[in-house]
């Protein structure tokens, strides 16, 4: 029972450190970001919501990673400046918040975005996210196709339907011909 218990009592102080070492590593940062995995399409915009807070103004750095390649995306200072990557410049939006606006998507934005918090006494904390960019391409084409059979199937009984109206015209115009024959030779018999 004692033995137990020394080592419940063991157990808890090593938490309490192993949790007091965090708090310390992490400073007053925390970064709040409800949703990790986004999946939008090319030409789309992607919003990466985060919400940071921070003793004081924290500096905020995108990344975007993805397979070997890694590069900055940007990084700024609530209020104090904004420095964005020239390849992004005209398609990113920086928020206060840490929030990052990334617009008109293309299938090489596909892989994964981290957030970098840093306080001026160099603690940081940081926070990845998943994007997904599928092509809309492959949609349109089967839209097409199918639209294309449709049509294609809506001409086939069209023409079915003419060649089934032109026989039945035939046949009725024979059938009258053979049926007015008589008529025309009977008269014309009594005629003589
Ligand atoms: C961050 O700020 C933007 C713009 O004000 C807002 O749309 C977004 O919801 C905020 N994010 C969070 C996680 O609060
Ligand atoms: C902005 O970033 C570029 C490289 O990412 C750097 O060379 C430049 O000095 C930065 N400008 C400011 C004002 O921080």
């Amino acid at each position: 029972m004692w033995h137990f218990r020394l080592w419940d009592v063991q157990d808890v102080a090593v938490f309490l450190s192993i949790t007091l070492y965090m708090c310390y590593l992490a400073g007053a940062i925390s970064i709040h970001s409800p949703q990790r995995s986004l999946t939008r399409s090319v030409q789309d915009d992607a919003f990466f919501s985060v919400d940071v807070t921070c003793s004081e103004v924290p500096t905020i750095q995108w990344t975007f990673m993805s397979g070997a390649v890694s590069r900055s995306i940007g990084t700024w200072q609530p209020g104090v400046y904004t420095n964005i990557t020239v390849d992004y410049v005209n398609r990113v939006q920086a928020f206060d918040n840490g929030s990052m606006g990334l617009s008109d998507l293309r299938l090489q934005d596909a892989g994964y975005y981290v957030v970098t918090v840093t306080e001026s006494a160099g603690s940081s904390k940081d926070a990845g996210f998943v994007l997904k960019v599928n092509e809309v391409i492959y949609e349109d084409l089967q839209y097409l196709s199918v639209s294309a059979l449709a049509l294609a199937c809506l001409a086939g009984l069209l023409m079915l339907a003419m060649w089934l109206l032109d026989k039945a015209y035939r046949k009725l115009v024979a059938w009258r011909r053979r049926k007015q024959m008589p008529e025309a030779d009977a008269t014309e018999l009594q005629r003589l």
